[in-house]
This record gives C-alpha cells, structure tokens and sequence, in this order.
C-alpha cells in the first residue's frame, strides 16, 4: 500500500494507527468493501466480529433513517419508545430464561452494566459482603477500566496498572495449551478452588466467555465444562455472568453459545453482531427474578449512560434481527460452520500453524514456531501483524490477536465473515489467506531471534 493523504499527520484525524496509512472505504456490498482507489477487500472478519449481517443493507438503512425522522434522541430516564420495546422482546425472544433487556451501545458498556447489576443485586438482596468477582486469564472484557480490570491481558493493562482493581482469576480452559484432560483449568475444578479461595460468601459473580475470543483465539472448552460451571454458580450462589459479545448473536450456528450445552446464564451479555454494525448497540439481559431485587430495592440499574436506549440505535438492532430471523441466518451459520472449518483444514499442513479450531462462523488459527512442542514464535517477529497485511494487500481483511501462549508470546489470526457469506467466497476466502500465510511465513526466519 501506498501512503496517501489518509495517514498521521497529514488527516486531521487521530487515527487508531498511527504509523500507517489507511485505504479510505467509499462502500461496501455483501462481505466486500470498496476503497476510493478501486480495490476491494473480503471482509473475513467483520471489521472485529461485527458486521454480520454483510455491507451495504438498505433496508437497515432505511430503519434508521425512517426513525430518525420520527425522533432521533429521548432520554432513557423520560421515555419509552417502539424500537427499544421491539428490540427488548426481540432479544428476550430468542434468549429463553432471561426477560428483561438493558440497552447500551459499546460491549464494554454492558459488560460494565453486567458486572456492576451483579454488586447491585446482591446489596439490594442484602448481602452486601458479596462483591468480588472472578474472571478467566487469559481473558478480554472491553476497555473502559472496570472492563480493562475484568480482562487478563497483560499487555493491554501495563500503562494504567494503578487505576486498575483486582479480580480473582481462574485459569481459562483452553485445551490446546492445558497440561491434558487431567487439567483442573479444563474440569472446572480450578473455578472451584478459586471461588473457595475467594470464599463464597464474598463472590458476587463470575464472568466469562463461553468460546473463547481475542485472547485464547475461539477456543472450545470441554463439553462439560460449561454444565458444570452453572452447577458450581448454583451451589456457591455465584451470578454466572456470560459475555457473548463476540461469540453471540448466532455466529457459532446458535443465538447463545451456550445454548448446545443446555446452560443459562444468570446474565448475558452481548454486543457487536447485534445491530450487524450499523449502529453501536449492545445489550445486557437479565431474569426477572433477579431485577425484580433492584425493582423493590433502589428501582434503578446504578449504570447511567446518556445514549442507552437508544431510538435509532435500537432501531438499526430491530431491523438487523429481524433480517436475521426471516433470512434464517443462525440456521446458516450452523450449516455453513462445517464447511467453513472443513475448507480451513488446507491450513493445518503448514508448518507454522499449531491449530485451527472455533464453531461456526467463528475460526481462530493459532501459529506457533514448532508444532510438536507448541512454542509460540517470538513476539519480536510480529507475525500476526504481519500476516494481517499480507492479507489486506491480497485483499482480505483478518484479525490478528497475540500474546495468547504466555501473555505476551503467542500468534493469532481470527476470523468471522458476515452471516451471508457463500460458499464461493469461503473458498477465496481460504485462498487468499493461504497465500497471506505462505508470505508472512517466508517474512520470518523461525528461531533466529527466539
Ligand atoms: C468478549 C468481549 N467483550 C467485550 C468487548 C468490548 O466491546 P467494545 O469494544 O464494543 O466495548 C469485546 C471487544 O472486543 C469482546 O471481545
């Protein structure tokens, strides 16, 4: 790529990046954008797990302006209005058990909402003792710091330590990287130890994401893992809360991630997918029972944001699930999962790629330096990154994640194309990343910086 006029300083923008210039997107249509320059990307990723829905929906659109033009702003503490009803009832639809919706706009927003709803709860119900709350490690909750505090990510929490609080942590189950079946991370055991540790009495909740996302690259845990964390809650009076921002909404051939294992979390949260992209929406939803507790007690969520709730955010939510149920979406995704992860299987001849895993529309391909012993490349090679641009030279859009193996080593490349996908496309998709991985690969020189 070129350096253009879209680059720090030449734009009055302050850019995410600021060492690189930026292709400037003019439109986009299905999974592809098109830059003003005349190339075209396949969004293989959704931007960050995003668009789900494709580029480009008119018909998103035309809801969000329709509602615009009626009104485009009410406060959430003064009114109500038809797209936050219709999209509360839509969410609560299609997440049995859980009635209630809370409406916001970034991930980090609701999971926030989450975790401070889980302190709240349990004050109002009188047990005001129980506030700590566990987490996994390695793990990505958002980046406003209470958010910044629930994730383990080393890296990312380095410059501000001191603002930051302290969560409990439980070793993720990650089965790639676990000491084998006997692994207490991957029985749920070590949860146990953790909450005991922590005394029971004092735990107010425990957040999670039931796949793994940026952190340990879609890793599936075991398949009772999840049962047997709800059990554990159940018995320890521990709020199970699920963050399905990046792995909700139907990506994984289901609306819940954890609906496959026959689990319900006390609190779930999701974000991303929901709106398809067009507008940032998020949502943290809640049984009646426990918000009944805030109902009788203070009669409010102490979370207070100006743009929750929103009309036409929630608008742009309304129109993107109602495409995905009469397109059958969800139903696509979990057809289409199979035959996704069959096309990626061409990736795990390679020698740097340790393993490719995920469900459904969601894959990440872990790279290490050496296959038997799994060792992670050197950070110093940033082969991630550099994968990354290889692909959006060859026109592909991936997202890279590192720090996976140790927290600061440890390659990945992630992927999560838009619901609509075709079969077509997953093939150029593959193809284009087995190119990317074949040059990235020739870039690095495995050992002679590890
Ligand atoms: C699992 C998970 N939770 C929360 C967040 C935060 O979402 P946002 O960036 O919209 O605040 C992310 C973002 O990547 C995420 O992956």
């Amino acid at each position: 790529m070129t350096p253009g006029k879209f680059s720090y300083p030449d734009s009055p923008v302050h850019y995410r990046r600021l060492k690189r210039p930026y292709p400037k997107i003019a439109r986009g249509e299905g999974v592809w954008l098109h830059d003003t320059e005349g190339r075209s990307y396949l969004d293989a990723c959704g931007g960050a797990y995003v668009a789900a829905l494709g580029h480009g929906s008119a018909l998103i659109g035309e809801a969000m302006a329709a509602q615009a033009r009626r009104f485009g702003y009410v406060n959430g503490t003064q009114f109500t209005h038809d797209p936050a009803e219709d999209l509360a009832r839509a969410l609560t639809e299609l997440s049995p058990g859980l009635d209630k919706a809370y409406l916001l706009a970034n991930g980090g927003d609701a999971v926030e909402a989450a975790l401070k709803f889980a302190r709240q709860y349990w004050a109002e119900a009188g047990r005001p003792e129980k506030t700590k709350i566990l987490s996994l490690d390695p793990s990505y909750h958002g980046n406003t710091l209470l958010a910044l505090s629930a994730g383990a990510r080393a890296s990312y929490k380095k410059l501000f330590s001191d603002w930051l609080v302290e969560f409990p942590r439980v070793p993720a189950p990650y089965p790639y990287r676990s000491t084998g079946p006997e692994d207490p991370a991957l029985s749920a055991e070590a949860f146990e130890r953790a909450v005991l540790s922590a005394g029971p009495d004092t735990v107010a909740a425990f957040i999670a994401e039931p796949i793994g996302g940026s952190s340990t690259g879609c890793s599936v845990p075991p398949e009772k893992y999840w049962r047997r964390i709800r059990a554990l809650c159940d018995r320890y009076q521990v709020l199970f809360i699920a963050d399905e921002v990046l792995c909700g909404a139907g990506r994984t051939g289901t609306w819940s991630a954890l609906e496959p294992y026959g689990v319900v979390p006390d609190l779930l949260v999701l974000g991303k997918g929901i709106s398809g992209g067009y507008a940032p929406l998020s949502a943290m939803l809640a049984p009646r029972r426990l918000v009944d507790v805030v109902a009788r007690g203070s009669g409010s969520l102490a979370h207070n944001q100006t743009f929750s709730h929103h009309p036409v955010t929630c608008a742009a939510g309304v129109a993107a699930l109602s495409i995905m149920k009469e397109q059958r979406l969800v139903e696509r995704c979990a057809r289409l999962g199979p035959l996704f992860h069959k096309k990626l299987d061409a990736l795990r001849e390679h020698p740097l790629v340790g393993e490719v895993r995920g469900r459904g529309l969601l894959a990440g391909i872990e790279f290490v330096a050496d296959k038997k012993t799994k060792r992670p490349l050197p950070r110093a090679l940033r082969f991630a990154e550099s994968l990354a641009e290889a692909a959006l030279d060859r026109g592909l859009v991936v997202w890279p994640n590192y720090g996976n193996a140790d927290g600061e080593n440890g390659d990945l490349i992630m992927l999560a194309p838009p619901y609509i996908i075709s079969e077509t496309e997953l093939d150029e998709l593959v193809l284009r990343l087995s190119d990317a991985v074949n040059t990235a690969a020739r870039s690095v020189t495995v050992g002679r910086t590890s």
